[in-house]
């Protein structure tokens, strides 16, 4: 049998973009290792232009990228109008795209339009599912209308914003709340505020990374749990995974960038989170639902905050979820015995079902040329 050719495209121009290449690396590695696919990767570098696959492989293979980088875009043309996206041509003829590209780009669903004007399958959720999961407003009014539980919270612009003073957020929501930009992630445009300064402060961050901001109320001391989707129609959940970040249970601390990226050696991790029989099936449950209602197909995480009452929140869906060696995500399949090579394998094949399901969908129209048209009075 022939082998399937697949793209894995990875970086991107996200504050992610080193944490995606770490991703990239171990889904290379599966993908491999199931000995049934040829690999081909694409980087695309933090000014968005995607390298040959020759350049692409060194900076998977954690070479100094920006050399690599200077070196590619001196070779090419950067006035052609598909400058960027040009490397595609040099792989071959793909079977299917795989991206691990985090954040921007990847998870707003900029990248699955490019596949689908490519006409090719690809891993993970549709442009809307992505798209409405990387929009924190977006997201909560979908759970909400499907009634699932997300924390009590109001959309603001520059202009609304101004009707909220402290008093008046603390009379809605409490005096712990969490600002955030309705599109950003790893924490970027984020901020928890305690008072009118930190409020006023905080809105002012979050404006800077979106006209779209969420004042949020805070779970207080919660415990953070996330949990892997992954399949279309009938979905399989992993087991929970916890973790707790330093001062997070009685005092201020919560899972920042610095907690994320820079310094996560005092970040607890718990696999199975000790739960009860009933949060447990909850949680669960809640994550099936909200892959569900977001349209999501492939592969997600569904994050959680659990309050002092044991009432857990879907805080947030991730439709590419990190697999570094240090991601719950990839931890929860292997603690579910599924193997890396058994999970990109699936992956993939839920890929291509869910292409295949599409052309199934009927795209005719009537063609027009003689058609009667009404008239204005
Ligand atoms: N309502 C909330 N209550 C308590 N902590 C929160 C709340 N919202 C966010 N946080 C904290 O902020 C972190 C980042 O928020 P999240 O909504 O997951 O955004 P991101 O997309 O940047 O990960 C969470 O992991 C959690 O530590
Ligand atoms: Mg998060």
């Amino acid at each position: 049998m022939t082998k399937k050719h697949v793209a894995l495209l990875f970086g991107g121009n996200s504050s992610e973009h080193d944490v995606s290449k770490r991703s990239a690396q171990n889904f290379y590695d599966a993908i491999i290792a199931t000995g049934k696919y040829d690999v081909t990767v694409f980087a695309i570098a933090q000014n968005g232009f995607f390298l040959d696959p020759e350049s692409s492989k060194r900076v998977l293979a954690l070479e100094d990228e920006q050399p690599i980088v200077d070196t590619f875009m001196a070779s090419i043309d950067q006035m052609d109008p598909l400058a960027r996206i040009n490397a595609l041509r040099n792989g071959g003829d793909f079977d299917i795209f795989f991206p691990v590209v985090h954040g921007n780009l990847g998870e707003d669903g900029t990248l699955q339009g490019l596949f689908k004007l490519l006409n090719k399958p690809y891993v993970g959720a549709p442009l809307r599912g992505h798209a409405v999961s990387f929009d924190k407003a977006l997201t909560k009014e979908l759970l909400t209308l499907n009634g699932i539980r997300n924390t009590k919270y109001v959309v603001v612009d520059q202009q609304t914003a101004q009707n909220w003073t402290w008093d008046q957020v603390v009379a809605e929501f409490g005096d712990v709340v969490f600002v955030k930009a309705a599109n950003q992630g790893s924490s970027v445009g984020i901020s928890r505020a305690t008072n009118a300064e930190e409020f006023s402060a905080a809105l002012l961050d979050s404006f800077q990374y979106d006209y779209k901001v969420l004042i949020e109320q805070a779970v207080k001391g919660p415990q953070e749990l996330e949990v892997g989707v992954i399949g279309n129609d009938e979905p399989l959940v992993s087991e929970i995974g916890a973790h707790t970040v330093p001062n997070q249970g009685d005092g201020d601390g919560w899972y920042d960038y610095k907690n994320k990226f820079v310094d996560n050696s005092e970040v607890q991790f718990e696999i199975p989170a000790k739960l009860s029989a009933k949060v447990t099936q909850e949680v669960k449950e809640m994550a099936l639902n909200a892959y569900k209602v977001l349209n999501l197909r492939g592969e997600a995480r569904m994050d959680f905050l659990l309050d002092e009452n044991n009432v857990p929140y879907l805080g947030e869906p991730n439709t590419l979820p990190g697999f570094t060696n240090m991601s719950l995500f990839k931890r929860l399949w292997d603690y579910s015995n599924i193997s890396n090579a058994q999970l990109v394998d699936l992956l993939i094949t839920y890929g291509f079902e869910e292409f295949e399901k599409n052309t199934q969908l009927s795209y005719q129209f009537v063609a027009l040329g003689t058609e009667k048209v009404g008239k204005f009075n």
